[in-house]
């Protein structure tokens, strides 16, 4: 452990480095008028320093690149199939493991197994994809995180945490059949990046318990999760990263998982059942025609070799520890600006409150989009918004859908930027403070009728 020489350095030095480049301030200007300013539309060759996600964009270590050489791939009984089993067995409390391509492959197989038509699936907060598999299999998401998430500014050490009453409450509301399985994302991507404590998870369970319903996990971030829980919960600063995981992880019926976070891998997911057989067999029999083989799941040998690997670093605490600092000094050199965040700084991003930093902007001309254009172009730095663009339309009145939280993610990839391009980063948001009157609000020009985030282009208003 590190922990005497904080703030010190990394746990790792560099071995192999791949060049970025900023464009002069023309060449990005007309690089992001020419992708209809929006920044998903840029070629990643155009970006200097890119935030806009933490998935799949992390280094591997070397021991994972030497696992890769030894990937077998042959088609049934891979021997890295058999070494991410046990990796799961034992970090996880789970009996069943399946691989599949990413966390929305696991979703995809297990959703339909769980969820009756018209049935209601709660959890803290859905990521997309998530509510997405909910509704394809004829469910629907709800979000019942507290209340002090969807306040950037409120402080507290678990804001992922779900709302205990209103779910006990919305159970007995619905009534216990129409509700096909509880899930608990950590940390919670949605809410910023917020952690669960292992109390919440601990009460969420008795009421699963209670109610006859069935518990699983939101897994991409457990590592970081439980990293918070260690630092923030009483009674688990003497317990190692493993420790904690087990005892959450067995609170819970099973999990999914996209290993493209904290499994330290550009691709891959798990699904984990906890001790079912009957829903691991049915699970089986869905992975083979949607994933691959139940030894594969979508995955070369190589990709399982390396998320067994990745699994055992992401659980190292001055792995974690670094990992948790970085992003909390973007967010310290932030916060000593001005610039207003989701406060406390979560596992993985810091959130710009767009919405209350360029407040000239209405919400309606998507001003956390404009300040991710703004960021482009002053910087050649790519986050992306999480607000009302992201957000989209009511399906039934066709409105724009107004969230409480309009917000820039600054998304930190794992093991990939220094602290120095961190305070770069922090650097760019001090120029944009001098000028934030001058930004203009958006209006859209082009705009896809679901998911529209990802292709709609923009013009300013003038
Ligand atoms: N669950 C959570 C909490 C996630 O954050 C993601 C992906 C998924 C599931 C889906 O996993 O991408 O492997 O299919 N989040 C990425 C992000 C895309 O940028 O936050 P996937």
């Amino acid at each position: 452990m590190s922990s005497e020489f904080w703030p010190g350095a990394e746990p790792f030095k560099i071995k192999v480095v791949e060049p970025i480049k900023l464009l002069p301030r023309e060449e990005r200007i007309n690089a992001i008028e020419k992708a209809g300013l929006n920044p998903f539309l840029l070629s990643s060759s155009q970006v200097f320093i890119d935030l806009l996600t933490d998935s799949g964009t992390g280094a591997m270590s070397d021991n994972q690149w030497a696992g890769m050489m030894l990937g077998d791939e042959s088609y049934a009984g891979s021997r890295n199939f058999y070494n991410l089993e046990n990796t799961v067995k034992d970090i996880f409390h789970c009996e069943y493991f399946l691989p599949t391509h990413q966390g929305r492959g696991a979703e995809n197989v297990l959703f339909p197994l769980l969820i009756k038509e018209g049935q209601y699936v709660p959890g803290n907060m859905h990521f997309d994809t998530t509510k997405a598999h909910i509704e394809i299999a004829g469910g629907v998401g709800v979000n019942l995180v507290r209340e002090e998430a969807y306040k950037p500014s409120v402080s507290a050490p678990f804001k992922g945490d779900m709302d205990t009453d209103k779910l006990r409450s919305f159970i007995q509301d619905k009534g216990r059949d129409r509700v096909a399985f509880i899930i608990m994302t950590i940390t919670c991507n949605s809410a910023g990046g917020q952690p669960v404590s292992m109390a919440n998870m601990k009460e969420v369970h008795d009421i699963a318990r209670e109610f006859e319903i069935p518990l699983f996990i939101d897994a991409a971030r457990f590592a970081e999760n439980a990293y918070f829980i260690k630092k923030r919960e009483d009674g688990y600063q003497n317990k190692t990263i493993k420790e904690i995981t087990r005892e959450f992880f067995s609170l819970a019926q099973g999990f999914t998982m996209s290993a493209k976070k904290d499994g330290l891998v550009n691709i891959g997911g798990l699904i984990g059942i906890a001790s079912d057989e009957g829903l691991f067999r049915r699970a089986q029999e869905r992975l083979v025609p949607v994933e691959g083989f139940v030894t594969y799941g979508g995955l070369a040998g190589r990709d399982m070799e390396a998320v067994a690997r990745g699994l055992y670093e992401v659980i190292e605490e001055d792995y974690l520890e670094q990992r948790i600092n970085q992003v909390a000094y973007l967010g310290k050199e932030l916060t000593d600006l001005g610039v207003p965040i989701q406060k406390p700084v979560g596992g993985h991003a810091v959130f710009v409150d767009g919405k209350s930093f360029l407040s000239h902007i209405p919400q309606e001309h998507f001003p956390s989009h404009a300040l991710a254009v703004e960021l482009y172009i002053e910087g050649g730095v790519r986050g992306v918004e999480i607000g009302t663009l992201l957000a989209g339309r009511d399906p039934q009145t066709g409105e724009n859908v107004m969230p409480e939280l309009d917000l820039l993610r600054l998304t930190i990839p794992r093991r990939t930027y220094t602290d120095n391009h961190m305070k770069y980063v922090a650097h760019v948001f001090s120029r944009l403070q001098e000028k934030k009157e001058s930004i203009r609000g958006m209006k859209l020009t082009y705009e896809p009728k679901i998911l529209r985030h990802f292709t709609a282009s923009f013009a300013w208003l003038t």
